[in-house]
């Protein structure tokens, strides 16, 4: 394909401004995917994704577009790669690898919301990696009433005229065709060199083809049957087959310099192929590692399905370069991982695939982040929460950097928020109707439920984006909770030391409400530096199990304790109080 001819971009939005929506028409205007096969949001084929109505993974596709020329009908045959990203915080890691596998970005803005949290966000990103920024707000068949005030907005961010941003509606397709024809005629061919360079972006595991590398190519050209090398791991391989995305994956004789496709390697082995790695001769800059922040222990929840948990997760990391997992073991779990999250929205959505996708149930502790801790020992990182010394001279936490957007209206509400999330470093700006706030507040509070509170106050309207900013000294606390008797590990908490007392009534509360009766009556406890601060019972699920049987028939009282016993000794022994994500949910809200 000559490479004039070529055209690579992404659509980044906050979530649900219509990003994949908008990819829908795109498909259907270029004769994609025919139309009696379409449905919506085409390209979210995550169950998961279609379900919950936000796309997580990025998905390429290739269109072909016929570009008219003014009045003299004459036809340009050009190829469309879109890349169509997620929109949500926690996945901005994935917006941040397609960015650099195009040279163009459509900026869209749902006219009924105005201008979001990851709008700034991704636009900064965008502007950043050098793209050609296409400003277009959606929407427009809900004849939004700010639709103008939007309009100047979104241009007066982009730093262009009014009458540049596009007005579409990705619903019933107006607009679309002139957008397509504007992103052919604004964004740039792609620069190609001459040695073999595709930089890898994405990846996923196929029973036959092994491991397929999603790849831009920027230099050289890749077939099927050509000696070539992943060179961070310097592994050498014969190609299996290349091809582009339709979106299912289609094969093609050659892939080369400018085009998006995908590289079959035929290696089965997933630990060797790193997303952000170089295919060919000359390595390009690759990605920076993403960080994870959120941590949990991880263990399946049938003991000896160890190896099911790990190739699972294997198979997701091909896909998602951002979990990350050390083997552990626990006394009572047996063997697991400590897994790290980008946030924990992703944590959430990756135990979820585990269950949908590979059939498996898994027991994890509360997502934490990680402390450092000075000890007479020196400093100790903190990465399991109940690993955090009770003894210690002083100890930090992650802090995170927040732009909020809200409307005006609800700014008071959000810094009604300061003291229990512990906002510090606070400042407001208007843009319009809106104000950004900047603010700091603990990692830790954030992977709460600030996110369900804020939606809640500002009733959807307000929004944010975030990112990592280092340590700061905080007055730290363990907290532990005890059913019947015994720790469960999974629950022990790091809390901000004056909060203790709350925090530890809350949880104790909550599990009475959370946690299914048994047989025989459950003591909760909540404990910091070896003394109970709070406790709750959870009574038996009848009071007296032996209280139906009249009179004499001793033996079968007996028996009846007995089993009640049992029961006892089996939570005991097991200590498995499992917690699906959802608890955790319930029993971090404020
Ligand atoms: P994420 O993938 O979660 O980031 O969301 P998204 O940006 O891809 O948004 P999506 O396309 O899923 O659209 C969100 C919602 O807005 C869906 O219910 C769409 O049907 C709706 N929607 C999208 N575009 C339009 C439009 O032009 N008009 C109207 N009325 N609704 C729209």
């Amino acid at each position: 394909m000559n490479a004039d001819r070529i055209r690579n971009f992404v659509i980044i939005a906050h979530i649900d401004h219509g990003k994949s929506t908008l990819a829908d028409r795109f498909l259907e205007v270029t004769e994609t995917v025919p139309m009696r096969q379409m449905k919506p949001q085409y390209l979210d084929q995550l169950e998961l994704e279609r379900e919950k109505g936000i796309t997580i993974k990025m998905t390429p596709v290739r269109m072909s577009y016929q570009l008219t020329l003014g009045e003299s009908a004459k036809v340009e045959e050009y190829v469309l790669n879109l890349i169509d990203t997620p929109g949500h915080s926690d996945f901005s890691y994935e917006v941040s690898r397609a960015l650099r596998a195009v040279e163009g970005a459509v900026l869209l803005v749902d006219a009924t919301q105005g201008i979001q949290a990851q709008t700034l966000a991704n636009y900064e990103t965008a502007k950043k990696a050098g793209l050609k920024i296409i400003g277009c707000v959606n929407k427009i068949d809900l004849n939004p009433p700010r639709l103008e005030a939007v309009v100047i907005e979104l241009a007066k961010l982009i730093a262009c005229g009014p009458e540049e941003i596009h007005r579409v509606s990705a619903k019933t397709g107006q607009g679309v065709a002139e957008l397509l024809s504007a992103i052919v005629e604004a964004v740039p061919p792609p620069v190609i060199g001459n040695e073999d360079q595709a930089l890898i972006f994405d990846s996923v595991y196929d029973d036959h083809k092994g491991i397929v590398a999603f790849v831009r190519v920027f230099g050289g050209s890749f077939r099927a049957r050509k000696e070539t090398k992943l060179l961070a791991v310097n592994e050498k391989f014969f190609v299996k087959e290349t091809g582009f995305f339709s979106p299912a994956m289609k094969a093609e004789d050659e892939i080369s310099a400018g085009e998006i496709g995908y590289i079959a390697t035929g290696i089965k082995n997933p630990g060797v192929l790193k997303i952000g790695d170089t295919i060919g001769s000359r390595p390009l800059p690759g990605y920076l590692e993403p960080q994870p922040v959120v941590f949990v222990s991880l263990y399946p929840e049938e003991g000896d399905d160890y190896d099911g948990l790990k190739n699972a997760l294997d198979r997701l990391r091909l896909a998602d370069a951002a979990i990350k997992l050390e083997p552990e073991v626990s006394e009572v779990l047996g063997r697991g991982f400590k897994a790290g999250f980008l946030g924990r929205l992703h944590f959430e959505i990756v135990i979820e695939r585990l269950r949908r996708e590979f059939g498996l149930d898994t027991i994890t502790s509360f997502p934490a982040v990680i402390y450092r801790v000075r000890t007479r020992r020196g400093e100790e990182i903190v990465e399991s929460p109940k690993e955090f010394p009770n003894e210690n001279l002083g100890a930090s936490e992650p802090m995170a950097r927040l732009k909020i957007i809200v409307p005006q209206e609800y700014l008071g509400k959000v810094l009604g928020l300061k003291e229990i999330f512990r906002f510090s470093d606070i400042s407001t700006e208007n843009i319009d109707s809106h104000v950004i706030v900047s603010l700091k507040m603990p990692l830790s509070e954030l992977i709460s439920d600030f996110d369900d509170k804020l939606k809640s106050l500002t009733l959807g309207y307000g929004s944010f984006s975030y990112e990592i900013i280092g340590y700061e000294p905080a007055n730290l606390i363990k907290l532990e909770v005890l059913v019947a008797g015994e720790v469960v590990p999974g629950l022990t908490r790091i809390v901000f030391r004056p909060e203790a007392g709350r925090i530890a009534r809350k949880v104790a509360e909550n599990l009475k409400k959370l946690l299914p009766k048994k047989l025989f009556v459950q003591a909760i406890q909540v404990s910091a530096l070896g003394k109970i601060i709070a406790r709750e019972t959870i009574p038996a699920l009848k009071k007296d199990v032996t209280g139906h049987l009249y009179g004499g028939d001793r033996s079968r009282k007996m028996k009846l304790w007995k089993k009640q016993k049992r029961g006892k000794a089996k939570l005991k022994e097991s200590g498995r109080v499992s917690i699906p994500p959802e608890i955790f949910k319930e029993l971090l809200k404020k």
